[in-house]
């Protein structure tokens, strides 16, 4: 079986923060979510792997990340999908990649718990010519949602109902043998222009070939928008087995679910669990509360952060009131003006959002 994942589109929902970098490599718990994909596909036993990326700088920037993929021991192949124009369009893009084989294709920016063995397991020992993975939703609206028969075979699946007739949604993650390739030549385009991989797998269902749902159970999370990611972030962060492998000097107080990794350093703190900080970052005179991630390189100084995603090189220092629920990004620089007027001052890029008391 080979992999296909998806590492391009547009990432508008998580504007500023995707102008610069590629969704995908937004790290949870101090790694990529594409990083854990990889890690899941491979750990499922399958080791040839093709990425769809975009043409421009987020492409390329995923392309510097993973490179050959001999980080994990698994070959990768890049297959560029020049506008982002559908999840069946990138199936189309890389026929030629997957020949005849069974493939399983992972959005790249999904979390699932408990990787992904038993799915692909029950695949390949079936004669299923697709296999889909739902799980009940709150809202089903925001999702594609399968409509199953009484027998528990799919009778229908819609692209974000209006009236969902079903709370299961269909996750990132599915199965497809050759048959697909027809399906994805025969669907037409969306109204909102792009080739949807649930009309293909509708197509399927309706010519007779045999589609089953998986129900999974357990969290799933697609890392869409920022709220996606700290809700991602604080599952990763509770299933991390935690270690300090960095310095906590004594007058610290850090809890037993907090990793440190290599080179940081905590100074007269309070960091409470589950929480990692990242190499080489530095926290002094701070607090730093659960369900919070910094990454490499940060200093935070005089501050208090929770249940924050905090990336490279970004310093806080100095900041009266408590940091919560932010998404952070790289280089970013808060901290308390010395300068008069008080006042708040910004330079935010576009499609910024600040949150004030
Ligand atoms: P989406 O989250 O549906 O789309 P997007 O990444 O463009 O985000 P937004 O709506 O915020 O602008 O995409 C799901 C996954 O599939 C994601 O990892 C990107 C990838 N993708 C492609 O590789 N090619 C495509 O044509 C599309 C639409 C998505």
């Amino acid at each position: 079986m080979k992999a296909l994942i998806l590492s391009g589109g547009k990432g508008s929902r998580l504007y500023p923060l995707t102008y610069t970098n590629a969704k995908q490599l937004i790290p949870v718990a101090n790694k990529p979510v594409l990083f854990r994909v990889i890690e899941a596909i491979k750990e499922a036993g399958i080791d040839d792997m093709g990425i769809v990326i975009g043409s421009g700088e987020n492409g390329r920037k995923v392309r510097a990340a993973v490179g050959d993929g001999s980080q994990w021991d698994v070959h990768i192949t890049y297959i560029v999908q020049d506008e982002p124009k559908g999840l069946a369009h990138a199936v189309l893009i890389a026929r030629d990649y997957l020949g005849d084989e069974r493939f399983v294709m992972f959005l790249g920016d999904n979390v699932i718990e408990g990787g992904i063995s038993n799915l692909i397991r029950e695949f390949k020992n079936s004669d299923y010519h697709a296999q889909i993975v739902l799980t009940p939703v709150a809202e089903p609206q925001h999702y594609g949602v399968a409509e199953l028969n009484p027998d528990g075979s799919i009778k229908r699946l819609v692209e974000k109902p209006r009236e969902p007739r079903s709370n299961l949604a269909l996750v990132g993650i599915y199965m497809f043998d050759p048959h697909v390739h027809e399906a994805v030549r025969a669907i037409k385009p969306s109204w909102r222009g792009e080739l949807e991989i649930t009309d293909a797998i509708q197509w399927l269902v309706e010519q007779g070939y045999r589609v089953h749902p998986y129900i999974h159970r357990g969290w799933w999370i697609d890392t869409g928008k920022p709220i996606d990611m700290l809700a991602a972030n604080s599952k990763v962060l509770e299933e991390l087995t935690p270690e300090i492998r960095g310095f906590v000097d004594k007058d610290s107080l850090v809890d037993e679910r907090v990793t440190v990794e290599e080179g940081a350093q905590i100074i007269n703190s309070v960091v409470r669990g589950p929480t990692i900080i990242g190499e080489n970052t530095r926290i002094i005179n701070s607090y730093i509360g659960p369900f919070t991630s910094i990454y490499y390189n940060c200093v935070i100084e005089e501050a208090e952060i929770e249940r924050c995603i905090v990336l490279e090189n970004s310093q806080i220092k100095h900041v009266p009131v408590r940091i919560a629920d932010s998404l952070i990004g790289r280089n970013v620089l808060i901290q308390r003006s010395e300068f008069k007027p008080r006042a708040l001052k910004f330079t935010l890029g576009d499609n910024s959002r600040v949150g004030l008391i």
